[in-house]
């Protein structure tokens, strides 16, 4: 992991550092700079400050209505803060919902390929890079299969190959893995560790779920409610590949719902 990451560091750098000419280094895979976000007056999202270095694992963290995924959207580029600046040097990012948004009416392999299109691989080399991106998922062989062939977990394999096809520097993930069971929820975490540290992605993923944010991330940061706050972040020290039985995990967890539950007791649930 760790040549693919110093690699996208240094890249990034000396890319945003063209592009973008300025003098605030090192460049990020996101920066979030005092972020605000109002709907109709009343304030969302409240002064959020927060970066994702190229290549870094960031889990965004919070109780159900607190922002995350209107500050994902922001990210995003799907709407626009009501002040401060996102910026994301490395180019648009892909993004993941829970839902998988796949077109029920494509194959598998069918719907990376309409990722690879839009984002102008020539049609010639379509299939072999659908076929290596399920692979990439293990799902090889899938590419013929329809949407209501797959389980939830083969679904969501396929909406991270799709994903992963617009071949963004950075990835956002909204509760992608919420609607699985514990599982297939498990498999895909181990399979999301082994990819991301394969590739030099940066990844920024939201979630409510305090283990999953402790077993992925190398940082976790918790917002507050009402309106949502960078309340306090952690690293997370602990050696991947983790297993969201480990001791290490489960302590942290302890840590980190204590101060959740403290959040929610404050600002009550949506
Ligand atoms: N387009 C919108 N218009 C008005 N209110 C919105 C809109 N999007 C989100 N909100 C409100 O912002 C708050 C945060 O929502 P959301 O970001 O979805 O939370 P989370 O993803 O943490 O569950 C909620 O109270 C929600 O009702
Ligand atoms: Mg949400």
């Amino acid at each position: 992991m760790a040549p693919a990451l110093s690699t996208n560091t240094s890249a990034t750098t000396a890319s945003a550092t063209a592009a973008v000419g300025e003098d605030r280094a090192p460049a990020t895979g996101v920066r979030i700079d005092h972020v605000h976000k109002s709907y109709d007056g009343r304030s969302v999202l409240d002064d959020i400050t927060l970066d994702v270095r190229p290549g870094e694992f960031v889990c965004l963290l919070g109780a159900s209505g607190c922002g995350k995924s209107t500050l994902l959207n922001l990210v995003a580029g799907l709407d626009r803060p009501s002040a401060g600046t996102i910026e994301v040097p490395g180019g648009r990012p892909a993004l993941m919902f829970q839902e998988h948004a796949l077109f029920p009416w494509l194959t598998a392999g069918r719907n990376i390929e309409l990722a690879l299109r839009l984002r102008g691989v020539p049609r010639a080399e379509r299939r072999a890079e659908a076929e290596r991106l399920l692979r990439l998922v293990r799902l090889g062989g899938s590419y013929g299969k329809r949407v209501h062939e797959l389980s939830g977990g083969m679904r969501q394999r396929v909406a991270l190959a799709r994903a992963l096809a617009q071949d963004s520097r950075v990835l956002l993930m909204d509760e992608p893995f919420a609607a699985l069971d514990a599982i297939t929820r498990d498999v895909l975490h181990h399979e999301l560790t082994r990819i991301w540290s394969e590739t030099s992605l940066s990844v920024l993923f939201v979630t409510h779920n305090v283990r999953e944010a402790v077993r992925l991330g190398q940082r976790v940061v918790l917002l507050s409610s009402r309106p949502g706050r960078v309340v306090r972040e952690w690293t997370v020290d602990i050696p991947q590949p983790r297993r969201i039985e480990d001791a290490a995990v489960a302590d942290l967890s302890v840590e980190i719902t204590e101060e959740l539950r403290g959040e929610i007791r404050r600002h009550g649930r949506d």
